[in-house]
């Protein structure tokens, strides 16, 4: 309990009182005294606040206050700056990682997101009510960056894995350079002409006549989790191109044949996974292909009853590519295209066939996969110079969808 003693004078002077009441204790009760004054003296502001320290009004509005909606500052937050302020200012009361300590766990949706979408915005909150122990300390720009920070999980993802849980592998072409998992070939590069988010996307450029190869490969045996099975994601833009301007590849994934699919393979054999564009139909198709060519070896394709590839605009494009069930499975702005296709089930003629049966047109996938390409190869000596935009590329392990 406890009596305090103030001098008033003729402002409004703040006074803070705490005292400690028993659960039972129904008697307990706050009173002030004014016996000892001769002039008038107010009162205003009066709060009764639970726990060890004063609360705040703003914080607590009384019922049927409207409660003060705190806004955004628009300001846009940097999540290491934001880690930077947040554990020099916060994470001694809240935790490193907002589970609580002193103060309220603040790493759950209800506190972050609840009162962003009714009353208060949590940068707004932080601005002005934290922190607790020096309100006004981390406003503006500092609690824009904390509610980055806190609004990310309490991390600061690592851009090479675009966001924290995208896929095994993101790319979203954002950084100063290649990230120097990817291998480029032929002609390829980071470019501000196009994107489907942040500023950049990657630009592949085929030269047209002859063959020609460009576009970036990945090293797939360091990823042992994609070797057998994996899915993929990129999001593509191709401009207009009028005519036919001849077939080429934007999606590959091979490894070493396998073995059991037919005795008439050897070692040195490479089983390819293909998604391709057919020029003349500017229509989507898939391709399996064992090489190397000459023998001759298996050139087998199935179109999906000429699906047209979106011009001019952001496509997203999506594969699943199964070793152990030899099977390839292609999606377009999230529909599954009929060119998915498992061991002959690709029927022959115009919509499906193989250039040759020397392998009785089976397709049949690498026993791993160790190479990824996505790009722009070209075959036909009457193909024609094209650019291709990707962004936004995904691996997992788990089908990835497209962005909403
Ligand atoms: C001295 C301890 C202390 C510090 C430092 C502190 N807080 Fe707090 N915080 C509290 C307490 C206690 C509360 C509970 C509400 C109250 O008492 O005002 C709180 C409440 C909050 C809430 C609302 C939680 C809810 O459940 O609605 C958020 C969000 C928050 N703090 C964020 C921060 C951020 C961000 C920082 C750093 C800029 C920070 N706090 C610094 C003690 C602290």
């Amino acid at each position: 309990m406890g009596t305090q003693t103030e001098a008033l004078t003729t402002t409004y002077k703040e006074v803070k009182h705490t005292f400690t009441a028993a659960t039972a204790d129904d008697s307990a009760r706050l009173t002030f005294n004014m016996g000892q004054s001769d002039v008038d003296v107010s009162l205003d502001n009066i709060g009764v606040f639970e726990g060890t320290e004063c609360g705040n009004f703003a914080a607590a509005p009384l019922a049927g206050t409207p409660p003060v909606a705190l806004a955004e500052s628009g300001l846009i937050g940097n999540l290491a700056d934001g880690k930077t302020q947040y554990d020099a200012k916060c994470a001694g009361c809240h935790g490193v990682a907002g589970a609580g300590a002193t103060g309220p766990a603040i790493n759950t949706n209800k506190v972050v997101f609840s009162k962003n979408n009714t009353q208060y915005s949590f940068e707004g909150y932080v601005a002005e009510f934290m922190p607790k122990s020096a309100p006004g300390t981390c406003s503006g720009q500092c609690a824009a960056d904390v509610a980055a920070y806190v609004k990310a999980g309490f991390n600061i993802p690592n851009k090479d894995t675009c966001s924290a849980g995208t896929g095994v592998i993101c790319e979203d072409f954002e950084g100063a350079a290649l990230n120097d998992r990817w291998t480029s070939v032929g002609t390829t590069e980071l470019t501000t002409e196009e994107k489907l988010s942040g500023t950049k996307a990657l630009k592949i450029s085929g030269a047209g006549s002859a063959y020609n190869a460009n576009g970036l490969n990945l090293d797939l045996s360091k990823f042992t989790s994609l070797t057998k099975n994996h899915y993929g994601r990129l999001m593509l833009k191709t401009p207009v191109i009028t005519g036919d301007a001849g077939d080429f590849t934007f999606i590959e994934a091979s490894g070493p044949a396998n073995l059991l699919a037919t005795t008439r393979l050897t070692d040195s054999n490479r089983a390819i996974y293909r998604a391709r564009v057919n020029g003349s139909a500017v229509s989507l198709m898939a391709n399996y292909d064992t090489s190397p060519y000459g023998a001759p070896l298996t050139d087998c394709w199935s179109h999906s009853n000429f699906v047209p590839v979106p011009k001019d605009t952001w496509a997203c494009f999506e594969w699943r590519f199964d070793a152990t069930t030899n099977t390839l499975t292609y999606w377009l702005n999230g529909t599954k295209l009929g060119m998915s296709v498992k061991d002959k089930a690709i029927g022959s003629g115009a919509v499906a066939g193989c250039a040759g049966h020397p392998l009785d047109d089976i397709w049949s996938g690498p026993s791993s996969f160790d190479k990824l390409h996505i790009g722009i190869d070209q075959y036909h000596a009457t193909s024609k110079p094209r650019t291709l935009y990707v962004d936004d590329v995904v691996v997992d392990t788990e089908r990835v969808n497209c962005p909403n």
